[in-house]
């Protein structure tokens, strides 16, 4: 465990802002030399693209053939190839700010990364995060959403749409409608309302996870590097049943390697 004592305490006004919007900006939970170092362990990680042939490196929003450039690089589960993340002031923070939102029992979950290269990194389609999850559980959780830099609207930060984490979980589809995709795209929204979130180096950006959500493509002269951090509320099993078939319809290269190397632990 980290030596580091929360230096972020949310106002009454914020908590009730992010129950109320469904999201929430903060300008800073941590320092700019917490932002550069965790800049290099992030470059390394993906330089190495750790955790590939287990199925937890990919391309997001491409096809994810071996050799081809990659649209939008993500890695599940960063701080288990660098477990030095775990250690950050910018951790300490979040499990106090989960605390403070969702409540005494609430707990930092997983992470992972998402890599918006210079010049070509893809769009993040809008989309829910429950979209993604286990349709037999009920969830109270939130996804803060850390850059490594500045996020710019010309670099891809991110968008929401205000109360749209009332709404139930929509109708999403594969990015392309492409079932090898492992990126989702909502069916159809109404995102005039929507607001953009720039945020300065050190800031990060909180939603619900029912709020609808995008990041622009990156259309910027420098990578925009952001780490998402999960916090939630230990999940329930629901009362009613749903279906998320646009998982069950997926045939991504992630989830072969994945088994692949299920497969391999186990022999
Ligand atoms: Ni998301």
């Amino acid at each position: 465990m980290s030596d580091f004592k929360p230096t972020v305490q949310l106002t009454q006004d914020q908590i009730d802002f992010y129950h109320r919007e469904g999201y929430l900006v903060l300008d800073s939970i941590t320092t700019l030399d917490e932002i550069a170092w965790m800049r290099d362990v992030y470059d390394r990680i993906f330089e190495q693209k750790a955790g590939r042939e287990e199925g937890n490196q990919f391309d997001l929003a491409g096809t994810d053939e071996e050799g081809k450039r990659e649209a939008l690089p993500q890695i599940l589960a960063p701080s288990k190839y660098a477990p030095e993340l775990k250690e950050g002031l910018y951790r300490v923070n979040t499990a106090h700010i989960a605390k403070q939102l969702l409540g005494s029992l609430a707990t930092v979950g997983g992470d992972h990364a998402i890599f918006k290269p210079a010049g070509y990194g893809a769009a993040t389609p809008w989309h829910q995060d429950e979209a993604y999850w286990n349709p037999m559980m009920t969830y109270n959780s939130f996804s803060l959403w850390l850059p490594l830099q500045e996020a710019t609207l010309e670099n891809g930060c991110l968008w929401f749409v205000p109360r749209s984490h009332n709404w139930e979980v929509q109708p999403h589809h594969c990015i392309n409608n492409d079932p090898r995709i492992h990126g989702l795209e909502i069916d159809a929204i109404d995102a005039s309302m929507a607001v953009a979130c720039p945020i300065p180096a050190g800031g990060c950006t909180i939603h619900h996870n029912r709020t609808a959500h995008y990041a622009g493509a990156n259309t910027s002269t420098t990578p925009r590097r952001a780490l998402i951090v999960g916090c939630g509320m230990p999940a329930t099993h629901r009362e009613t049943p749903r279906a998320f078939y646009w998982n069950e319809r997926k045939e991504t290269p992630r989830e072969a390697r994945a088994k692949v190397a299920e497969a391999k632990a186990q022999a």
